[in-house]
């Protein structure tokens, strides 16, 4: 009797699965079939047995990564791309949003190398593995603060000398993260989708944190403003898999493409951030994507 192969499965990379939206993500997709690789400090816990269940049978497998450590994070992205044949869908959902400008292992600012450099040496790393696979997507997790941003400056943002709770690093390094990856989308393989997303408001770790600032945390526990962050992951989910599919470069909030403030830096944000990527982490064939108008001849 002839056997029937079953289906590939679907993959999906996603940072920050321990709470908030990311967590709210990586049960969905559990939920519908997919075998989800989970990338935080901590674990996702165990409290929907979707999630024990997946973790019990191999579905769900996680690893512990700290984002703000570029020795840390090289040789995670080393270990998954040993142990992963192909990623459909990379989702860069990790951030933090602090209280203060604080600086991490590299001496930069943590929400620059967590916020923009990580989802950069994510994305570069693993273009092989996603451009292997079906859906072929990456999405970047941005924010609509990044719609307040006044006055940008990369160098600002990586060496703060002020700040401000959401709106000064945080709003920035968001603003950041989407102009590279409208800049570095044009480079890619025509078939290997990259975009940013906002999720939208939700009442989240981040949220009920010391980084926001006082007048919006007291508005986190009103679900009208601030609903479960299913709906965010649900928003995610749209932008990756639903109807943006096709789109590259964009951003995309309330589930609509959304023009960026400060467009005519992308391109300067993207020559900074590969630069700094070049300088701390190791280079590796043919991660060095560049946009086709730069190529020199
Ligand atoms: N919630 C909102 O209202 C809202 C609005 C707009 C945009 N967003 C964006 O949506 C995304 C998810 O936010 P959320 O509200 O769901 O936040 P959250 O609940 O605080 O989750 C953040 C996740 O990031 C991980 N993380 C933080 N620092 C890390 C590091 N150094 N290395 C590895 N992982 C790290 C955390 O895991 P560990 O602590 O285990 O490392 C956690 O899983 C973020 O990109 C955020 O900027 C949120």
């Amino acid at each position: 009797m002839d056997t029937i192969a079953n289906p590939p499965r679907s993959t999906a990379l996603i940072t920050g699965a321990s709470s908030g939206v990311g967590y709210e993500l990586t049960v969905r997709l559990l939920r519908e079939g997919w075998d989800v690789v989970a990338w935080m400090r901590s674990e996702v816990p165990d409290h929907d047995p979707v999630v024990a269940a997946a973790r019990a049978s191999g579905r769900l497998r996680s690893d512990r990564v700290d984002l703000a450590d570029p020795v840390g994070l090289a040789a995670a992205l080393d270990r998954v791309r040993s142990r992963e044949r192909s990623i459909d869908l990379v989702v860069n959902n990790a951030a933090l949003s602090l209280a203060q400008a604080q600086p991490g292992p590299s001496g930069r600012d943590v929400h620059f190398d967590v916020n923009v450099l990580s989802p950069y040496a994510i994305t570069t790393a693993l273009l092989p593995c996603v451009a292997a696979s079906e859906h072929k997507t990456i999405l970047n997790v941005a924010s609509n603060a990044l719609l307040s941003v006044k006055q940008f400056s990369l160098a600002e943002l990586v060496h703060p000398t002020r700040f401000k709770k959401l709106f000064g690093p945080y709003a920035a390094s968001k603003l950041a993260l989407a102009l590279w990856t409208h800049e570095l989308a044009r480079a890619l393989p025509p078939d290997v989708e990259l975009r940013s997303v906002c999720p939208g408001p939700s009442d989240t770790p981040m949220t009920r944190g010391p980084g926001m600032p006082r007048w919006l945390g007291m508005l986190v526990p009103l679900p009208l403003l601030f609903p479960h962050p299913r709906r965010g992951a649900d928003r995610l989910h749209a932008a990756g898999l639903g109807a943006h599919r096709g789109e590259r470069g964009v951003f995309i909030h309330r589930d609509r493409v959304t023009p960026l403030p400060w467009l005519a830096q992308a391109p300067a944000v993207l020559a900074a951030v590969r630069d700094i990527h070049a300088r701390s982490f190791p280079v590796r064939p043919g991660q060095d994507v560049r946009p086709r108008d730069s190529d020199p001849g």
